[in-house]
């Protein structure tokens, strides 16, 4: 089959990217590497199935003829990470929204099944644990740019329902806090790849606030299974999935799992969220989704374990931080 994954040479995209080739697929990345890396599929280069197109998606002509080519899309391209969201608030929202517009625009001109990343920053700041798809969003004032993420995947979701709602078959993907090799330091999974450079090089190990604040890490093997699955399950379309584990970890529970698995010297430092994100930054004090829902209808079953994904991590980190 022809795929088109935009984004593709992203950290969880060049692994889908990966996974689509070794089983026979035709696949075309557009990217335009602002935060991906040529590096994450170069080993594809070569391949006559792999086409890679460094443009936007914010280029409509090349869009219209990418998907009129493909049979399926992945849209993962998008501006990513809370840090870069805070520093550049206005090409994040137009990225998620206007991007995001344009392939479903193109995707129902040429009737194309797309899969969406979203994230489980859609659940805000909610307190309600575990977060079921269904659950209210809670967010911050919209003078506060962290939320700009949030609020700009909420449209990308509310835009792909519309369409839906016109029969185009879509899936919504919220994925949570992915890690494995090709972490990007300055990207999503940020925290495990500054551990682990910090715990390499004997540095202190930062950790934000108090550190017990938690999230579900989630090994990028089990990130990519539920993408394809989202794809290959009928009965998923016009839903939407949160994709994670449910395995709560601490943030310093963290540090120490990393710190122990190098037997490295480095020692925990505390640091302020708002030396890292300046002022007004609001961190969401626990992430837990509820995978009943993807479990149930995708048949979704998160299989690696945090030590088991990072040793896998960390062996790729010593090769290339
Ligand atoms: N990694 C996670 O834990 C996580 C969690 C929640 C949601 N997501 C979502 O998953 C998707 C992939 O994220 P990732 O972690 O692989 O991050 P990433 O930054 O590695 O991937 C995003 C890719 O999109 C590309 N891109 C950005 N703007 C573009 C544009 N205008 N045109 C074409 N390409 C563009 C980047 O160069 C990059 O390769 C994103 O949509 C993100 O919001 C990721």
């Amino acid at each position: 089959m022809k795929i088109l994954v935009t984004g593709g040479a992203g950290y969880i995209g060049s692994h889908l990217v990966d996974r689509l080739l070794e089983r026979g697929d035709e696949v075309y990345v557009l990217d335009n590497l602002s935060t991906g890396k040529i590096v994450n599929v170069e080993h594809h280069l070569d391949n006559p199935r792999f086409h890679f197109i460094n443009d936007t998606v914010l280029n409509e002509p090349l869009v219209e003829d990418l998907v009129k080519e493909c049979a399926l899309i992945y849209h993962l391209a998008a501006a990513v990470g809370v840090k870069f969201v805070v520093e550049d608030p206005l090409r994040a929202v137009l990225t998620n929204v206007k991007g995001t517009e344009i392939v479903l625009h193109y995707a129902y001109k040429y009737w194309r099944k797309i899969v969406l990343a979203s994230t489980s920053e859609i659940y805000g700041k909610a307190t309600k644990i575990p977060f079921e798809e269904e659950d209210d969003r809670v967010l911050g004032t919209t003078e506060v740019h962290r939320w700009s993420y949030s609020t700009s995947k909420a449209i990308d979701e509310h835009l792909a329902f519309a369409y839906h709602d016109k029969g185009l078959p879509i899936v919504i993907l919220r994925y949570f806090n992915s890690y494995g090799p090709r972490l990007d330091e300055k990207g999503y999974g940020s925290v495990i790849a500054n551990f682990i450079r910090q715990a390499m090089r004997g540095e202190p190990i930062t950790v934000h606030g108090d550190g017990r604040q938690t999230r579900c890490f989630t090994y990028i093997d089990d990130t990519v299974q539920g993408t394809l699955l989202a794809a290959e399950v009928k009965a998923g379309e016009g839903m939407v999935f949160n994709i994670g584990t449910t395995m709560e970890t601490s943030i310093l529970e963290l540090a120490g799992t990393i710190k122990a698995l190098l037997a490295s010297p480095s020692n925990v430092a505390f640091v302020p969220y708002e030396a890292y994100y300046g002022r007004g930054f609001e961190d969401t004090r626990r992430r837990v989704p509820s995978i009943e829902r993807a479990r149930k209808i995708l048949g979704y079953e998160p299989k690696v374990g945090l030590e088991e994904g990072l040793k896998k991590t960390i062996e790729w980190c010593r090769e290339h931080y």
